[in-house]
């Protein structure tokens, strides 16, 4: 198989686990004989540093012209004031991809259980659910304004927009333990209330799925007292957003969660933890969110079942050996990005 991949390494640790990831795939090329190629793009802070905004049309083109797109993180402190944010080319990848549908795998690995914040009594039951995530509608896309007095921004979906979200939802439950979990704020806003009534509609359409509602306030509090109890949450963009960094702290680390975004064209794989300026360029960044990002692609934009298996084995073995980066080690004994990076292509191009 032949791909073309466009890499978006971006702001902060972007630009460290993101070579780990490539370095993993051309692994996996040669142990099964594809050839994967990379157009490297530069998009948001980078960009703005060297052509004055977040993304270029011209670069944004080559994006399009891809098979698939990995992307780093893009953001940080150091473009805060500027006229336009880094994050401002993440929307609009997302939008001009078409990616309206995102995957957020949260899997707590058993012996990482005593990583996770929560107690033994809770994390022994295990940890694996699926956010499915609308991602190109809602507040990040609606209209808003700073007015004289104040500031608003406004939440819109359409029934199709919602049709399509819930559809995959239920499709993921239908793979998975089919249990599905419908987000929202019903109590309150109209587009809670549509999405509600349009899930109820659906329902009847996937009798093996067993689905129940919770409202976004309640949904947080159970995902601490009672991960066990979830399979597949779908929900609209900004709860999405706020629920998944949750999973994130649930299994340990937002270090381990990566990110598939499909629509009908090329899907965008990204992990979930965004540049954490905070802890950029120290090469310790946990690069497993995107090299599982690496392994979602294989799997869902080319096809590649086994291979992605290949890559899931290789971050398991290392985190079972406990090569892993210092947010996730279990004692004072940890290793940097590259060394994690290191293990798992080996371990993909021997095993
Ligand atoms: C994410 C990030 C982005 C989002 C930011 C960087 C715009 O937090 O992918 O979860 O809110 O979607
Ligand atoms: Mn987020």
């Amino acid at each position: 198989m032949n791909k073309r991949i466009a890499v978006i390494c971006g702001d902060g640790i972007g630009q460290e686990v993101i070579p780990q990831a490539v370095r993993v795939l051309d692994a996996v090329g040669v142990r099964f004989g594809h050839v994967f190629t990379y157009e490297y793009v530069t998009a948001g802070g980078a960009s703005i540093d060297l052509y004055g905004t977040p993304l270029t049309e011209e670069n944004l083109n080559r994006v399009l012209e891809a098979d698939a797109v990995l992307l780093g993180a893009l953001g940080g402190d150091k473009w805060d004031h500027c006229p336009e944010r880094p994050e401002k080319a993440l929307l609009l990848l997302r939008k001009s991809l078409g990616v309206y549908a995102n995957l957020r795998p949260a899997v707590l690995y058993p012996t990482l259980a005593d990583i996770s914040p929560l107690r033994s009594e809770i994390t022994e039951r295990g940890v694996d659910i699926m956010v499915v995530r609308e991602l190109t509608g809602g507040l990040y896309y609606g209209q808003r304004a700073t007015t004289a007095d104040g500031a608003y921004d406004t939440m819109s979906y359409s029934v199709r927009e919602i049709n399509r979200i819930l559809r995959v939802g239920f499709e993921s439950a239908m793979l998975r333990r089919r249990r599905l979990t419908v987000v929202d704020k019903a109590n309150i806003l109209d587009t809670s209330k549509l999405w509600r009534r349009l899930a109820s509609e659906m329902e009847r359409e996937y009798p093996a799925v067993s689905v129940d509602y919770l409202y976004v306030d309640n949904a947080s509090m159970q995902l601490v007292l009672h991960p066990d109890r979830f399979d597949v949450i779908v929900t609209e963009n900004t709860f999405g957003d706020i629920l998944s960094d949750e999973t994130g702290a649930v299994v340990g680390s937002l270090g381990m969660i990566p990110s598939a975004s499909l629509g009908d064209g090329a899907g965008l794989y990204e992990p979930v933890h965004g540049s954490a300026p905070d802890i950029a360029g120290k090469n310790i960044a946990n690069p497993i969110a995107a090299i599982l990002s690496a392994a979602m692609m294989l799997e869902y934009s080319f096809g590649l079942k086994e291979e992605a298996a290949a890559i899931r084995a290789a971050v398991e073995e290392s985190i079972r050996r406990g090569v892993v980066t210092r947010d996730i080690a279990r004692d004072a004994c940890s290793a940097t990005t590259r060394e994690v990076g290191d293990y798992i292509t080996r371990f993909v191009e021997v095993y």
